[in-house]
């Protein structure tokens, strides 16, 4: 026999030499809730060990992320107050905004404090944008208010701001904006194929989601690769430096193919459902969990993700770390 694959897998030693992917603290990303206010820590439904958290309970997380050495936090706030607009997105005292600067001023550099830019969470029928008075989503009217909420969150100190309403042209309405405001150095991490998905909904409730219907309107359709293309490269041409592909296991050919298609880093966020999947199954006792999360992780970067948002980025890095 000539070919004989197996030689380079008889042992330990052997398949790490010829191991490809290799899953780095460093391009992991840690999304965090923030509930105005909350006085004790609140579990969410689906997913062990994340919280509602306080600013004192989101303080001392944001410690750990620093010493696991993860690149950054994504913050999501969860406001008190809701209405048609999301005002409370572009309030500098909001609970988004007020979070972001504490929090900056807490880590400086040694953490990327990432700002969700998005207005599900503070408008009170839950749609990423403001309405028409059809009660359609206002695709222009929308721009106008994203460019004002990213000023904000760039005063507040926001390392990059993670544009993740699927609106057309919002990478281009933020960039102007952040530039125009001398705020050339902020981050644009674009969620370039978000896809309306069935597994956002424990994510819904740790924002207490108000959203009757479905974003098919914005979001992307789970049949198409093609049409994500575009939105690949329309997002690379408006200025994104990050180009995110959501959820990430089911879209594993979006993340390879976006990876062909533009030289921008690609970015993966592992949602909410397909958290809570895995750690329904290892609780079942019928999926190993530390080798059933490692896979999923390995997997999606593996089909081009260097960069993975992930809920369980913390104790992926200690597991790292273990591993020396
Ligand atoms: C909306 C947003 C969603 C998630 C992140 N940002 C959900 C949605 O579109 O309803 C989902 C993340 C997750 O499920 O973990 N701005």
């Amino acid at each position: 026999m000539t070919h004989r694959p197996r030689r380079l897998r008889q042992n330990a030693a052997f398949r790490e030499l010829v191991s490809e992917t290799h899953l780095r603290a460093e391009q992991l990303i840690l999304p965090v809730f923030i509930k105005e206010g909350l006085t004790t820590p609140k579990p969410i439904a689906g997913l062990p060990g994340v919280v509602q958290h306080t600013p004192e309970s989101l303080a001392l997380e944001a410690d750990l992320a620093v010493s696991a050495g993860i690149a950054g936090i994504m913050v999501f706030g969860v406001p008190d107050q809701r209405d048609a607009a999301g005002s409370e997105a572009c309030n500098p005292e909001g609970i988004l905004s007020s979070t972001v600067r504490t929090l900056r001023q807490q880590v400086g550099d040694h953490l990327l404090i990432i700002a969700d830019l998005c207005l599900d969470e503070f408008t009170d029928h839950g749609h990423c944008g403001v309405l028409d008075e059809n009660g359609n989503v206002d695709n222009d009217r929308t721009l106008e208010v994203y460019a004002q909420m990213a000023v904000v969150l760039a005063q507040a100190g926001a390392h990059m701001l993670g544009t993740s309403g699927m609106m057309d042209g919002q990478v281009a309405a933020v960039r102007n904006a952040l530039d125009k405001a001398g705020f050339t150095d902020v981050a644009i991490l674009a969620y370039a194929a978000k896809y309306a998905s069935a597994f956002y909904g424990p994510f819904r409730d740790a924002v207490e989601s108000q959203l009757e219907g479905d974003r098919k309107t914005y979001q992307q359709d789970t049949r198409n690769i093609r049409e994500s293309l575009r939105e690949v490269r329309l997002d690379a041409e408006e200025g994104a430096d990050i180009i995110m592909i959501k959820p990430g296991l089911p879209y594993l050919d979006v993340i390879a193919a976006a990876h062909a298609e533009v030289d921008l880093p690609i970015a993966t966020y592992v949602v909410s459902g397909e958290t809570a999947m895995i750690e329904a199954a290892a609780s079942a006792g019928v999926v190993d969990r530390q080798a059933g999360i490692m896979e999923v992780l390995t997997s999606v970067r593996r089909a081009g993700a260097s960069i993975i948002c992930t809920y369980w980025a913390l104790e992926v890095s200690s597991w790292l770390r273990q591993r020396g």
